[in-house]
């Protein structure tokens, strides 16, 4: 069968995960480790855990994927691995094994920044569906548990290049998701269990005003202010304060007790650890959250008139978020893409789809590079 194959690794945060992809829009193997059980006691990830993680998870890992695509170490054309941004330690665990396997294969190695990844993850599936018109310019914004990025994606001759024109000054909204869990006693991470019980919930009970979410520039040298900015922090400390007025430490605390000893939280096991009150907060919380990431990527596709609008990472996972996206981007006749939920959160398939432009541009990596903790997407 011809056409090319590729290897994408990604290991830059709390997931070890290798994929084979055909062409750039066909998924053909998609292995994801999860570290979930070993971050969840620390309610977050904890670095060092994370690169002892993925060392134990990354030849099996790969492997499998390979299996899975029905594809061998020799028949693949390219490797493709995950640079940055996301925690130093873990991404030198993919990286060092990509170049040790490109160079016993003889095969090129492609660099991906994970965001550019979290785009292409869209461009891929919409592919593999063939039902994709992009019409420029194309709006993405990426939203994870690192990183809450507004980019203008262009497609050039020699792959793809962005403007990013919006991001978090603070929290990324997938953060501001953890750390309420977390402050709620509610495990890790938060953004599926909120997403759950929000919607047992009345999402008017508790008032956030746009105060709470409002970013301000104050303090930021002007080279690193972007025109459409989003804040996180305050509307988490908004819901701590509220914990403490209303009483509700001594629940917060039982329901950690309770939930203790359990290994994988459903929605169904905390469901009835928690009372309305509880309910209502996070339902007020998640509105406000998804109405402002909402309201200000609305606007700046208006600004830019963005003609494509395309949202991912794991909070593009979000019920509400991609229910109000839909509704209020087709009242302003705006495509949105989303994902899939199995590659809205990290995953290798995104590395792969991202490098074929680059493999077929030849844009391919010399042995010296490195892990870039904070890189920069352009
Ligand atoms: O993209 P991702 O897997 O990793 C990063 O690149 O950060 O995103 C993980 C983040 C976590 O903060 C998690 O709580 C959040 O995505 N998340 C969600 C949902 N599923 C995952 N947030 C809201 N609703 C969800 N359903
Ligand atoms: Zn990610």
């Amino acid at each position: 069968m011809s056409g090319s194959y590729i290897l994408g690794i990604e290991t830059s945060c709390d997931e070890t995960a290798a994929a084979v992809v055909r062409d750039g829009e066909k998924l053909l193997s998609n292995v994801v480790s999860s570290q979930i059980a070993t971050h969840q006691p620390y309610g977050g990830v904890v670095p060092e855990l994370a690169s002892r993680e993925h060392l134990r998870a990354i030849v099996p890992v790969v492997r499998q994927a390979i299996k899975e695509s029905e594809q061998s170490y020799e028949s693949i054309d390219a490797i493709a691995v995950t640079q940055g941004p996301g925690l130093a330690g873990a991404l030198l665990v993919g990286i060092s094994y990509a170049k040790a396997l490109a160079f016993a294969l003889e095969k090129p190695l492609i660099t991906v920044n994970h965001l550019e990844g979290h785009i292409h993850a869209v461009l891929l599936e919409e592919k593999q569906k063939g039902n994709l018109q992009i019409k420029f310019p194309l709006l993405a914004l990426v939203v994870s548990g690192g990183h809450t990025h507004l980019f203008l994606a262009e497609q050039r001759e020699r792959g793809w290049a962005y403007a990013n024109i919006g991001r978090t000054r603070d929290d990324a909204a997938g953060e501001a998701y953890d750390k309420v869990a977390k402050l709620l006693g509610l495990g890790y991470p938060g953004g599926p269990i909120i997403d759950g019980l929000a919607r047992h919930g009345d999402p008017k009970a508790v008032k956030f005003g746009p105060s709470q979410i409002k970013h301000s520039n104050r303090g930021t040298p002007k080279a690193e202010q972007t025109p459409h900015d989003f804040s996180f922090s305050g509307i988490k400390t908004a819901v701590l304060r509220y914990v403490e007025l209303e009483g509700m430490k001594e629940s917060v605390i039982a329901r950690q007790q309770a939930l203790k000893g359990i290994s994988k939280l459903t929605v169904e096991n905390v469901l009835p650890l928690c009372d309305k009150k509880t309910l209502d907060l996070v339902a007020s919380f998640q509105r406000a959250v998804v109405n402002d990431l909402v309201s200000k990527t609305l606007e700046a596709a208006r600004g830019r008139e963005a003609r494509t609008l395309f949202v991912t990472g794991g909070v593009a996972a979000n019920s509400e978020l991609r229910e109000t996206f839909t509704r209020r981007a087709a009242n302003e006749g705006l495509p949105v893409y989303f994902p899939s939920r199995k590659l809205s959160t990290d995953n290798a398939a995104m590395i792969a789809a991202a490098a074929y432009p680059k493999w077929l541009a030849q844009d391919f990596a010399n042995a010296e590079f490195s892990a870039e903790a904070a890189m920069v997407l352009r």
